[in-house]
């Protein structure tokens, strides 16, 4: 366990130093000494949880098409970078565990798929962090994924994805028992900062590659901010940057 939420997430697993959602880009975030990662997860056309972030294949692959559509074998000989196959959860999972890692474990559903990905990404879940000190995060910007993730593993915790945070995101926080809010950076009102933070509940924010808006977000009350830039805000004990703890 940790004593104190990691301020620092890896985004899409490396950030911008690995190919994204990628096993080497989960070792590169723990060789850097991040203590938490962000992953995609997607249901392959067998329903099998991969670490993929679009709901095609061609931008971060060497694959096309679907991936709703792609079968667990296809999707084994791809390449999603540095010659590796895109990652399944499991092996995240196993990695996770075996670096310490907090997973913030991002439900990614192709569209139609929130209840299917959700069932499966949430049991699975269950099963790989059994008994671990550490349990994963699960996010989503489908608030369907997050009422399956709470019914079905209310211990794991969860956090409610907003790009622009609506109106009555402390109705839907509290009907989901999230324990997060984690929105864009870009389009967060000061105020309703203010405020969330003032109701104890956790503000993350993506994506922050900057120094000084990390500065800002942090003096605003935001716990915890999701990097591509790992170089910059990596915990080099010479270099005086903002630590990754
Ligand atoms: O979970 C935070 C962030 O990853 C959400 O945006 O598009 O990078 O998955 P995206
Ligand atoms: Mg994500």
């Amino acid at each position: 366990m940790f004593l104190s939420p990691p301020r620092w997430f890896a985004h899409r697993g490396g950030g911008s130093l690995a190919p994204e959602n990628t096993l080497a880009g989960i070792r590169l975030a723990s060789r850097l000494g991040y203590r938490a990662v962000e992953f995609d997860v997607m249901l392959s056309g067998d329903a099998s949880p991969f670490l993929l972030h679009d709901e095609t294949l061609e931008r971060t692959t060497n694959g096309r098409g679907l991936v709703c559509q792609t079968s667990d074998a296809v999707l084994r000989c791809l390449d999603a970078g540095g010659g590796e196959p895109p990652p399944t959860l499991a092996e995240a999972a196993q990695l996770c565990r075996a670096s310490h890692l907090l997973a913030n474990v991002e439900i990614k559903p192709s569209s139609g798929f929130a209840v299917q990905t959700a069932e499966v990404v949430v049991r699975q879940a269950q099963q790989l962090w059994l008994g671990a000190d550490l349990p994963p995060l699960l996010s989503s910007f489908s608030i369907e994924a997050l009422e399956i993730a709470r019914d079905l593993a209310p211990a794991l915790p969860r956090a409610v994805l907003f790009e622009t945070i609506p109106d009555d995101w402390l109705c839907i926080v509290q009907q989901l028992g999230a324990v997060a809010v984690h929105c864009c950076a870009e389009q967060l009102d000061e105020n309703l900062a203010r405020d969330i933070v003032d109701r104890n509940i956790l503000l993350r924010c993506y994506t922050v590659n900057a120094p000084e808006t990390a500065k800002s977000l942090f003096a605003l009350g935001v716990s915890g901010l999701f990097t591509d830039r790992l170089d910059l805000f990596a915990p080099t004990p010479s270099s005086g940057m903002q630590s990754a703890a």
